[in-house]
């Protein structure tokens, strides 16, 4: 059985602590890590919302949320016991007073050296008044940091303004910003993939990868974030963070260390690198899609208008064409497409190799195709390795594609843990590798902000998909255009 490490005790502070977000994730994550023994008995937890509440009615909250977002088998009593003493609520409202002098007063009174975290689990436009009230209530020393939700902003501008902020209070060192993709065990093994095998780095450029595909696909809709998202769209949501994480993941050089600032460095250069999409290229490089009414596993479903009640111009669906212009990747394209109420729920990394430079097999042994590598994050988090083999018999020559396949569940059979599981332990330790610095979200927004005001210069509106279908016509077209196609499914084997 795997060793877990404790981590010296603490005092985290979720703010936002009834919130969905801790609710579903952060609690949860929280109630593994207890169970695999890396708290100490006076670690505490503490939930700080505006609402009235005692502390009772919030464990029963925390045992409700329990109870819905975890199996039955992985709940234990004798582990809720101990984590369910941890559990603190404190009703407090960030932009007053009275709140923060007695959350300041429970969490100075230990007198003893913990580390102090706070999770801001808010809106972003409340990050930099809560930093400032940490500060002003004498609540940091060496031993505390602060965990920002994502958004940070809503372009590079608002993204400054908080890093500006929250840099006022806390140093750089202090501050974890969340993407947490970065958490997902798959993407992690992303490097390991690149960096501990000897085999694919020489072929990782653009004279042999043809193009590569990012696909993060989801079939819920937007449900009761329907408000939230309409100020946000697909670009802003998945793409400025956890795409491009994914794109600088697959395309940095080799860092000179696994090192938090050798491999932020390597990702800046890339996210520099992307070209810049333009009023006139717009129209060629993305497809922005809204998903309409359709079906969902058999099931009819509504479109994105009809659950907010309203017609909007945000897209739910977006497909971009990237170019990183450098040494390694020019001529070598990256398709993002990501979206709501699409077929499935899968991310995955398609590395789709160039044809073999020329073929010495007769016509009749059938089209060559090229190798092609995927890379799946969720779910059956695995890799599958394309190969053309001979087909057995002496009908003739015959070549067949057929697939290597490995399954991460299949080959060590243990629980995936969930990112934020892994995310809030690194917090704790004090790591920051696994967060974004300022100038990573800085670059991000760079280029993001250069396709949301292209797209308003060129009049770009989202394309109607039917839910249920791999998003607009547009993103077809993206391809085709190139003469290449979306790699599906089940395309392989
Ligand atoms: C979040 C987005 O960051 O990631 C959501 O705000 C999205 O809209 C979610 O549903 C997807 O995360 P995962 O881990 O389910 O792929």
């Amino acid at each position: 059985m795997a060793q877990f490490i404790p981590v010296s005790t603490f005092d985290l502070v979720i703010f936002g602590g009834t919130g969905d977000l801790a609710q579903r994730k952060l609690l949860p994550a929280l109630f593994h890590r207890d169970k695999d023994g890396q708290f100490t008995d006076d670690s505490r937890i503490v939930a700080a919302s505006r609402g009235e509440m005692t502390n009772e009615q919030f464990v029963q909250l925390v045992r409700d949320a329990l109870d819905t977002y975890l199996p039955a088998d992985e709940l234990d009593d004798a582990v809720w016991e101990r984590f369910s003493a941890r559990l603190r609520y404190q009703t407090l409202d960030i932009t007053t007073p009275e709140g923060w002098q007695e959350l300041a007063r429970r969490l100075k009174k230990t007198g003893d050296e913990r580390t102090r975290v706070f999770y801001l689990a808010t809106m972003p436009s409340l990050f930099g008044e809560s930093a400032r009230q940490i500060s002003e209530n004498g609540l940091i020393d060496a031993h505390t940091r602060i965990v920002l939700e994502k958004p940070v902003g809503s372009d590079r501008e608002s993204a400054r303004e908080i890093n500006d902020a929250v840099g006022q209070y806390f140093a750089e060192s202090q501050i974890y910003r969340i993407d947490h993709y970065l958490g997902k065990e798959t993407v992690q093994n992303l490097s390991a993939l690149r960096f501990a095998n000897a085999l694919l780095e020489p072929l990782w450029n653009r004279t042999h990868i043809d193009h590569v595909q990012i696909t993060v696909a989801e079939h819920i809709g937007t449900g009761n974030r329907a408000q939230f998202y309409n100020h946000t769209g697909a670009l802003r949501d998945m793409v400025q963070n956890h795409m491009l994480q994914l794109l600088c993941l697959v395309a940095m050089e080799p860092p000179l260390s696994m090192s938090h600032d050798d491999v932020r460095n390597e990702k800046i250069k890339v996210l520099k690198a992307l070209r810049p999409i333009t009023a006139d290229t717009a129209k060629r490089s993305t497809a922005r899609g809204q998903y309409a009414a359709g079906a969902i596993g058999g099931e009819a479903v509504d479109g994105y208008a009809d659950e907010l009640g309203e017609k909007s111009e945000i897209e739910t669906f977006v497909a971009i064409r990237a170019d990183i212009d450098n040494w390694r990747w020019n001529g070598t394209p990256f398709y993002l497409r990501t979206g709501k109420r699409l077929p499935t729920k899968a991310s995955e990394i398609v590395i789709q190799f160039r044809q073999v430079t020329h073929s010495i097999f007769p016509g009749q042994a059938g089209e060559l195709q090229p190798n092609r590598l995927i890379i799946r994050l969720q779910p059956n988090e695995g890799m599958m390795l394309t190969m053309v083999t001979k087909e057995p018999g002496p009908g003739g020559f015959q070549l067949r594609s057929l697939p290597l396949n490995l399954s991460f569940n299949d080959t060590y059979q243990v629980r995936y843990p969930d990112a934020y599981e892994r995310l809030l332990m690194e917090v704790l330790r004090g790591n920051p590798a696994l967060f974004m610095h300022r100038a990573e979200v800085d670059a991000a927004w760079a280029w993001i902000d250069g396709i949301i005001d292209a797209w308003s210069e060129a009049k770009i509106t989202p394309q109607a998909y039917a839910a249920g279908t791999w998003g607009p016509t547009g993103a077809i077209v993206l391809l085709d255009r190139d003469d290449r196609a979306w790699f599906e499914h089940d395309d392989d084997d």
